[in-house]
């Protein structure tokens, strides 16, 4: 049997809980990451190298023989990093920089979608504020507006009227809160309804999904306050029938893997749609490049599957298709945070409780690191408490009975987390 040293890009909880699956592999030799956690620290070797220095991880899993680097987040996907690994024969989990546009650019995808037909919300582009305004002023409100470019989850605005539209345009086109990334804005209708996150391994036109989740992405409990980049995640969602899925694998998942490949680029990664389930059926809100976080800290502890095998098999072009084995549970994942996160907030305060986790519970790591053998708080978004039980209420008793005991100052968690599906 092949073993593969395999180098695991980024440092967030979603980062812990890929290196956690790949160590239970009998395939990986050698497990690295870059720059990892206090929690990847434990299953493997953190390297002190940012995720965006992209030329420098290349030159790093080139020189330490890695067979195969996993991308977690979507930066160093934009900044090229698959490219510069390929040049150096290096494989790698995740799209091409220009194929990695999908996430990259909102108007592309966009374009995209309307062309391959998968469903989304109507939109208009705009670089001119003039033209921006004399457009949105006219449209029904709620009204969404986002920045074209990555612009780390804070990019899209809900306007309720046209003065939070206006000043939304002025953010982007004149003050140029988002840089680049902002200099360009699509403007979209709203859509109501429920959200969900359909997540696949890509190999050219092969798909195979990993279990349907439910991110939450507002700070506070009943969906209320600002986004965040997730508070917490259940899967597996059962919001739509076990008859209504193959119909989303094809008209979204294939439809778009079919898409890329038509226009002759490569995607060999993860492609993940987060779904606004609305009235009038579902309808991609966004496509990310990666998994999500806190998704995959819910959905990689359901996959019945080995990670380091289906990724070899995505890169190599034999992944098979159909949707990928899901262990029977559910899992509920609850974000601790800093105080203060969305917003400002301090670090460094000292963790206790991690140990006393029970068996029904995993602790994934996030903005966590050890100082002098003890551990303390380096982020927003702290750890990620993952329950797991026979249903969903099992699932969260688990999580929050595990919850409650890590402490740190100011830690802060929402309490709904599954909530809404336990009780349809
Ligand atoms: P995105 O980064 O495009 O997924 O947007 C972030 C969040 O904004 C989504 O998870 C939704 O909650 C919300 N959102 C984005 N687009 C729309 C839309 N067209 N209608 C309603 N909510 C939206
Ligand atoms: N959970 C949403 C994301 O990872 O973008």
């Amino acid at each position: 049997m092949p073993h593969w040293n395999i180098l695991v890009v980024g440092g967030g909880s979603r980062e812990h809980a890929i290196c956690w699956k790949l160590r239970q592999s009998p395939r990986v030799d050698r497990l690295y990451c870059a720059p990892g956690n206090g929690g990847t620290a434990t299953v493997a070797e953190n390297l002190p190298l940012a995720a965006s220095q992209v030329d420098v991880l290349a030159d790093w899993a080139q020189a330490n023989h890695v067979d195969l680097v996993v991308v977690g987040p979507e930066d160093p996907l934009a900044l090229g990093l698959v490219d510069r690994l390929t040049e150096r024969g290096i494989k790698a989990l995740g799209p091409t920089a220009s194929a990695a546009r999908l996430e990259s650019s909102k108007r592309w995808a966009k374009e995209i979608m309307v062309e391959a037909g998968i469903p989304t919300a109507p939109y208009a582009v705009f670089d001119d504020p003039q033209r921006a305004w004399d457009y949105a002023r006219a449209q029904p409100y709620p009204l969404v507006l986002k920045a074209d470019g990555l612009a780390a989850g804070k990019g899209v605005v809900v306007a309720q009227t046209p003065a939070e539209a206006r000043s939304a345009i002025h953010a982007a086109l004149e003050a140029g809160v988002f840089g680049e990334a902002g200099r360009t804005i699509v403007i979209e209708e709203f859509l109501d309804g429920d959200e969900l996150s359909l997540i696949a391994f890509v190999s050219g036109r092969t798909v195979a999904p990993l279990a349907l989740a439910r991110d939450h992405k507002r700070v506070g409990d009943g969906d209320t306050g600002p986004n965040t980049g997730g508070m917490g995640a259940i899967a597996p969602s059962r919001i739509i029938s076990d008859e209504a899925i193959p119909r989303l694998y094809t008209t979204i998942l294939e439809a778009i893997a079919t898409a890329l490949h038509e226009r002759h680029l490569i995607y060999q990664g993860v492609i993940f749609a987060g779904l606004m389930l609305t009235r009038d059926g579902p309808k991609v809100l966004e496509f990310n490049c990666r998994l999500g976080d806190p998704e995959a800290q819910v959905i990689l502890p359901l996959l019945g599957a080995d990670l380091a095998e289906i990724a070899y098999a995505t890169v190599t072009g034999e992944l098979r298709p159909g949707p990928l084995p899901v262990l029977p549970g559910y899992r509920c994942g609850v974000v601790i945070a800093s105080g203060g996160y969305p917003g400002p907030y301090r670090t460094g305060l000292p963790i206790e409780g991690v140990d006393e986790v029970d068996a029904n519970a995993l602790v994934f790591h996030a903005g966590t690191k050890r100082v002098d053998g003890a551990l303390v708080t380096a982020g927003g978004r702290v750890l990620t408490v993952v329950g797991q039980g026979e249903t969903l209420s099992a699932a969260r008793a688990h999580a929050y009975a595990n919850v409650e005991r890590i402490r740190f100052d100011g830690a802060y968690y929402r309490h709904d987390i599954g909530l809404r599906e336990v009780s349809r």
